[in-house]
């Protein structure tokens, strides 16, 4: 079994560079499947994630090559293969393949979607999206069957601000016979990114951004070259890293815009926080503030950093509150930080964090993608070694990160070890 191995408290300095944003590339990379001619996209993280997408797009039939960051696509050979198990079953995203395979082929079978377990995760918007687009849905053994004789443009307002179920139905609207309004549409960077491609593409999308949608449905649509946006959480995860363990670190490849809730509260916290055109400057931090934090939709504060946040709060002096309006369950990393000597608890959605806390060295288990960042984050403060395994959950969302963490002077590393007979990965 690989793990990190972190030796703590050596101070970050110089310069990071944040990677393409992966809850973009998710669903640019199934947006190419409506493309009549090859799609190119550049700057996509090389994360796992990525990688079993590629598969998946090859599985149906598409010609896909991806080298150093740019991904070509020729989806002219694909057919509206069924993917009932198998990869698709290995990230949550694969849930844009409904949307990208309703649209193209007008019928698509896809196993019902893995990924981290934050509490429950309906799909229900997306299901009532298609339907209200003319396609029947159905889930039968674990997968969702979609068909449609023709789809057509419909108005639908979502009964929860949805970032999967807004891109889905963008998705499988662009080609439908005329107008489609979403209403209560999410507004994340991301859906943005996922429109500019749509539309280099042939479709007519206004509105992306805002939480009205319009859609104009095309005959058809054509290859193109995109550049994907840097991702936000990344380099959220970074300042979040650079207030607590920085000397002196600069975020290269940021959009200062896309995270200005984070910004906001390190401020609040006693951080500063340098702005530049695509990179931001944090310096040392000393004596940082309790703080409150609640999650909520883009613009407010990400709930993809609640977990680094957190961590970041045991430094803090006095009690802070931080509470996940979006997901339930996404605070398996407090009792990980408490095995490092954390004061924390978690009462219902909220976790209320004393600091600021020496934190010890500890062997813990990455539950999901951000509860791993936030571990990485604290092994680079604690004394001792931290030992942090069930890394495959970060390695779907941070690329590289270990050769990025020490170009700043980190000491991490990934290792295998022996698992003693009889134990499980459970252990
Ligand atoms: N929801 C419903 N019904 C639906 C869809 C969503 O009730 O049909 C609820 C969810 O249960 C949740 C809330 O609405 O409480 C928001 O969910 P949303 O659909 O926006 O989340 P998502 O699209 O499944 C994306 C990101 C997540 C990120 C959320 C919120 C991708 C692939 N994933 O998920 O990213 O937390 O938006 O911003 O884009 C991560 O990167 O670590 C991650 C989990």
């Amino acid at each position: 079994m690989d793990v990190y191995k972190i030796n703590g408290q050596k101070r970050l300095q110089g310069t990071i560079k944040v990677s393409g944003a992966k809850n973009s590339a998710v669903a640019l990379i199934p947006a190419s499947i409506l493309a009549g001619s090859p799609v190119t996209i550049e700057g996509l993280p090389e994360i796992l994630d990525v990688w079993t997408l590629k598969e998946l797009l090859e599985e149906i039939g598409g010609d896909v090559s991806f080298e150093n960051g740019t991904m070509t696509i020729d989806p002219s050979k694909m057919q509206g293969m069924p993917l009932p198990n198998g990869n698709v079953k290995k990230l949550r995203a694969s849930y844009y393949l409904m949307g990208a395979m309703l649209g193209r082929f007008k019928k698509a079978v896809i196993g019902l979607p893995g990924g981290c377990f934050l509490g429950p995760r309906p799909i229900d918007q997306h299901i009532k999206g298609f339907e209200a687009l003319g396609a029947k849905v159905t889930n039968e053994h674990g997968a969702i069957y979609l068909r449609a004789d023709e789809l057509r443009g419909a108005k639908i307002y979502l009964d929860v601000v949805s970032v999967g179920a807004t891109i889905n139905i963008m998705l499988a609207a662009v080609m439908a016979k005329g107008q489609t309004t979403i209403e209560n549409a999410a507004k994340e960077p991301e859906i943005i990114d996922v429109a500019t491609l749509l539309t280099n593409m042939g479709a007519k999308i206004k509105g992306a951004g805002t939480n009205i949608i319009r859609i104009d449905g095309v005959e058809e649509l054509h290859g193109t070259n995109h550049t994907i946006i840097p991702d936000r959480i990344e380099a959220g995860t970074f300042m979040i890293m650079a207030a607590a363990a920085g000397d002196g670190v600069t975020i290269d490849n940021v959009i200062p815009f896309h995270v200005e809730a984070l910004t906001a509260k390190l401020r609040e916290m006693g951080v500063k926080v340098e702005e530049n055109e695509e990179s931001i400057f944090i310096p040392k931090s000393v004596n940082l503030n309790a703080v409150d934090v609640k999650t909520l939709v883009y613009p407010g504060f990400p709930t993809d950093l609640q977990q680094p946040f957190s961590l970041l709060m045991t430094q803090a002096t006095g009690s802070s509150v931080i509470t996940d309006t979006i997901y339930s369950a996404r605070f398996k990393h407090i009792d990980e930080l408490r095995r490092m000597n954390a004061s924390a608890r978690v009462e219902g959605r909220t976790a209320i964090i004393a600091g600021p806390t020496h934190l010890q060295a500890a062997s813990v288990r990455a539950s999901d993608l951000r509860a791993g960042a936030a571990l990485v984050l604290a092994g680079l403060i604690a004394e001792g070694e931290t030992e942090i395994r069930d890394i495959s959950h970060i390695e779907r969302g941070y690329s590289d990160l270990v050769e990025k963490l020490s170009g700043l002077g980190a000491d991490i590393r990934r290792v295998s070890i022996e698992v003693a007979q009889g134990s499980t990965k459970e252990d």
